[in-house]
């Protein structure tokens, strides 16, 4: 039994709205229980549509109390309004017309947090992809820009804060205990950029003065007592406004712009036009509370939203098929952004870790699709990291193909081309190729073929005629539709060491086009000559990670040691830091499931220790290069059959390994890298945090008791140190009393703090081990849980199956059969959050056979469940196609 399959639409069927919408007036009388909206919507008929041609607007479980015409009521006979849709016949033919529709919304019930919603007493919007539809009837697609005035009324007791986009354009008192504000936005936007937060706020307020000197006021909003937590989340929005001056030339363009902080919400932030709404997650910060990772993140997020003003708001997308268009471009602005405000290789190595453990598995398996699809079923399932990490790293190839100077040539022609409208990717690149005189019709595949491009390199030197030759071969995987593909333009850096650590600069290349240090790979096989090369050289491929592929290469421990000791390119030189590990903990992993003794490589070990010991390095890079593959990536590697114990198992040995070789360098780097000074949150001092805490892993690691961990847990004066502290007692020393010690302590200081309570979840869901689903399972009873709250159930529920790979995949099927249970719980008040968690599934074919066919098992129990949600069933049913 199945209900709300959705339909599925393709790019193909894109064709204009037949009425274009002029202006939109809407008035709310809000009510916790009965919210009433009335929308006056101005259209006229666009050329050329046929008269007949009625209007249909979009519907999502709203209920209608009035429709006009011209402030005429509308006859029954003229309109039909269903579940999803509203038609209205017998419209002018020419004339512009208004339309009225009074609709009666209950945010206190919407559980799903799209539209119009409540949280922690607070209203609240949120209206992308297709959230607007569930206020009122609407054109709800982005190719629809209109101008909006907003009116809002409310008690004026409860209520004191009324806001939406744009300009405030004044309010007042109305004599009976509720008042009203009205706004007006002079930027014509979609649907989706529409924002209304109504309550009783505190706010920190600022100002920052654009380069053109307007002075533009700067609001964050957050629940009264917590304004002192944004403080940093206001620094970092200052400095996004003055670099998106800087680097892209792009100044603000309202008087003022606000952030409201709520604790309810399904994504990480929204970036409503001058009205950004965050989950609190992203908003509040103070040492005591958050990670070094928290402030990174909310300066990223932040950012991230701020520059969507001008990606995504000023130009927009045609249709939701041009997710990246927003969504890559903005991931890419926001990258560089850090880039510069931290250290851009250390900032590099942390993208690709996160671009290779979340979207090169979802390329692999069965949700793989396109950065641009041609298809949806619920397009809230396409906020993927393809579309917006994979979406990045197409830009990034864009700048890398074009050099600097042509790519910002071409992001000026964008902004200026098709400012205030809504376009497509075939616009975005059309402006690179107009101004750089390059053709990107082949580099375009990378929108449109899905799957990571594997490209398998082999090189050999002749010593007679000093040349190098570089073999390399692309093969792009099938993927669910797309079974053949073409071959890329796959934009390559590399150099090419010498013995001594030296780059070899050749005489000529001949075999590919090459600009600078990059080699543009265009056919399915391709020779690269390179001569006048001294003495055999060890090339150092994907620089920087210059495409987004995966590399096999036949290099040997001594040869990667040495691009790990001399590339110039740091990101490289992790690069092949990690390729050693990762040899040595798939080896570990066959050790291991065979029962053999698990060997340590002696080059893993000596170039971790030398990186980690070397004091030329910044202590963030040396950090990154102590840090092991995870059992994900292990798993990604591996491919196929997998054994997640067996993964665990080799990789511990292996960290005890290297735990025992570098003890006296760990201790040294206690010492050196302890803080001098009082806490800051700044790049270096949590550079020096982070190496701190790895010396202090591996250390732990090799402890027979929990004392270190347990003083490190008293020693902590932040976040940062404390989290790890309690991470390395819960982990490595699960039965300990210091470890119940601590945990009881933790969540006794933090008990009114949901934010780091989630720490607090997410560390002990992650405790490996097959006992961990009883704890989760205990946990959701805690009084602090609270299932309808998105964060908690990601930190404690999410958490677990995307990031306990022993724990989740029991042997048993357990874990499995527990995720389905839970989906189908969540499922029915907030599809959203219930189909993002069943993701943490998408690997399941890569398991061994006992585990996948627990696991086919599990998702077809959720499967053949009634009354599934659009965005469960599409999920559930490609994962199983
Ligand atoms: N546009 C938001 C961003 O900054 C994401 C919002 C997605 N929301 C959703 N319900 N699908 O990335
Ligand atoms: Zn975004």
């Amino acid at each position: 039994m199945r209900t709300n399959t959705g339909q599925t639409i393709h790019l193909e069927d894109y064709r204009p709205t037949d009425f274009v919408l002029e202006r939109v007036d809407l008035t709310f009388e809000l009510d916790p229980k009965e919210t009433k909206v009335e929308a006056r919507l101005i259209f006229h008929r666009r050329e050329g549509v046929s008269p007949a041609a009625p209007l249909v607007l979009d519907g999502d479980e709203l209920r209608m109390t009035g429709l006009l015409l011209d402030q005429v009521e509308i006859p029954p006979t003229h309109f039909d309004a269903t579940d999803d849709t509203l038609t209205i016949r017998g419209l002018p033919e020419t004339a512009p017309f208004e339309i009225t529709i009074t609709t009666l919304l209950s945010p206190e019930t919407n559980t799903k947090l799209m539209g119009l919603y409540r949280t922690n007493n607070v209203y609240c919007t949120q209206c992308e992809a297709e959230g607007f539809r569930r206020i009122t009837y609407f054109p709800d697609r982005p190719d629809v820009l209109a101008v909006y005035t907003v009116n809002i009324i409310a008690d004026k007791a409860t209520t004191p804060l009324l806001l939406s986009n744009g300009n405030h354009l004044g309010g007042a008192d109305m004599g009976d205990g509720r008042h009203f504000a009205a706004w007006f936005d002079p930027h014509p936007k979609p649907s989706y950029l529409f924002a209304l937060v109504a309550g009783d706020l505190g706010v920190v307020e600022d100002t920052f003065t654009t380069a053109s000197g307007r002075t533009v006021a700067l609001r964050i909003y957050v629940e009264h007592g917590k304004e002192a937590g944004a403080s940093y989340a206001m620094d970092a929005l200052k400095r996004s406004m003055k670099w998106d001056e800087e680097v892209f030339g792009r100044e603000y363009d309202l008087d003022i712009f606000m952030i409201v902080a709520v604790s309810d919400f399904n994504m990480g932030a929204m970036e409503n036009k001058g009205l950004n709404v965050f989950n609190d997650k992203y908003v509040l910060a103070d040492p005591e509370t958050a990670t070094d990772a928290d402030y990174a993140n909310i300066e990223a997020i932040i950012a991230h939203e701020y520059f969507h003003n001008w990606t995504g708001n000023r130009i927009t997308c045609r249709d939701w098929f041009q997710l990246c268009l927003k969504e890559g471009l903005t991931v890419f602005r926001d990258h560089e952004f850090s880039a510069d405000m931290r250290s851009r290789a250390v900032k590099r190595i942390a993208e690709v870790r996160h671009l290779k453990s979340e979207q090169f598995p979802e390329d692999a398996g069965p949700l793989a699709h396109p950065v641009r699809p041609t298809k949806y079923r619920e397009i809230n399932n396409f906020y993927t990291t393809t579309v917006y990490e994979k979406g990045s790293e197409v830009t990034r190839m864009i700048a890398t193909i074009l050099g600097r100077d042509l790519f910002k040539k071409g992001m000026d022609l964008y902004f200026d081309r098709h400012d205030g409208q809504a376009v497509t990717i075939e616009d975005f690149v059309a402006c690179f190729e107009d101004a750089s005189g390059r053709n990107l019709k082949q580099f375009s595949l990378w929108y449109h073929q899905a799957g990571t491009p594997l490209v398998t390199a082999s090189g050999s030197y002749d010593a007679d005629k000093q040349t190098f030759s570089l073999s390399l071969e692309q093969t792009v995987p099938p993927t669910p539709g797309q079974s053949t593909k073409e071959p890329m333009h796959i934009p390559l850096r590399l150099g090419l060491l010498l013995e001594d650590g030296s780059e070899a600069k050749a005489a000529s290349v001949s075999g590919a086009d090459i600009t600078e240090d990059v080699i543009h790979l265009t056919k399915r096989k391709q020779t690269v000559l390179f001569s006048g090369i001294p003495s055999r050289p060890v090339p150092s491929l994907n620089r920087g990670f210059s495409a987004p592929i995966n590399l096999h290469i036949e290099q040997s421990p001594g040869d990667r040691a040495l691009i790990a000791r001399h590339e110039i390119d740091l990101f490289a030189r992790w690069q092949a830091l990690n390729a050693i590990a990762l040899d040595n903990l798939v080896a570990a992993t066959t050790q291991a499931r065979n029962g053999q003794p698990v060997v340590c490589d002696n080059a893993l070990v000596a170039g971790l220790i030398a990186a980690a010991a070397d004091d030329r390095l910044e202590p963030a890079f040396r950090s990154q290069a102590l840090t092991l593959p995870s059992e994900s990536d292990i798993a990604r590697e591996i491919g196929s059959d997998n054994d997640p114990d067996a993964i665990h198992t080799g990789r511990q040995q292996i960290l005890a390994g290297v735990a025992a070789a570098g003890r006296d360098t760990f201790n040294r780097l206690m010492d050196d890298m302890a803080a001098p000074g009082p806490f800051s949150p700044d790049a270096t001092s949590a550079g020096r945090r982070a190496l701190r805490n790895s010396a202090l892993s591996f250390l732990v690691y090799g402890d027979k008791g929990p004392e270190r961990a347990a003083e490190a847990f008293r020693a902590a004066n932040n976040m940062t140190d404390l989290s790890i502290a309690l991470t390395l007692l819960a982990h490595r020393f699960p039965d300990a009393k210091e470890t119940a010690e601590a945990l009881a302590h933790f969540k006794q200081r933090f008990a009114d703090n949901a934010l780091v309570i989630d720490k607090w979840f997410a560390i002990q869901a992650t405790v490996p081990g097959p006992r961990t689903l009883d704890r989760v399972k205990t946990l959701m009873s805690d009084p602090l849980f609270n299932g309808n709250n998105p964060n908690r159930v990601r930190s404690l529920v999410g958490t677990f199956a995307f990031s306990n790979p022993t724990g989740f995949n029991r042997a048993d099927g357990e874990g499995y059969r527990f995720l389905a249970r839970q989906i189908l719980d969540i499922d029915p008040r907030n599809p959203q959050l219930a189909a993002r968690i069943l993701t943490s599934m998408r690997s399941w074919r890569s398991l061994e056979k006992v585990r996948s066919d627990h696991a086919r098992n599990a998702l077809a129990e959720i499967a053949g469940a009634a009354n599934l949600s659009a965005d469960v069933s599409d999920i559930v049913d490609r994962m199983l196609e």
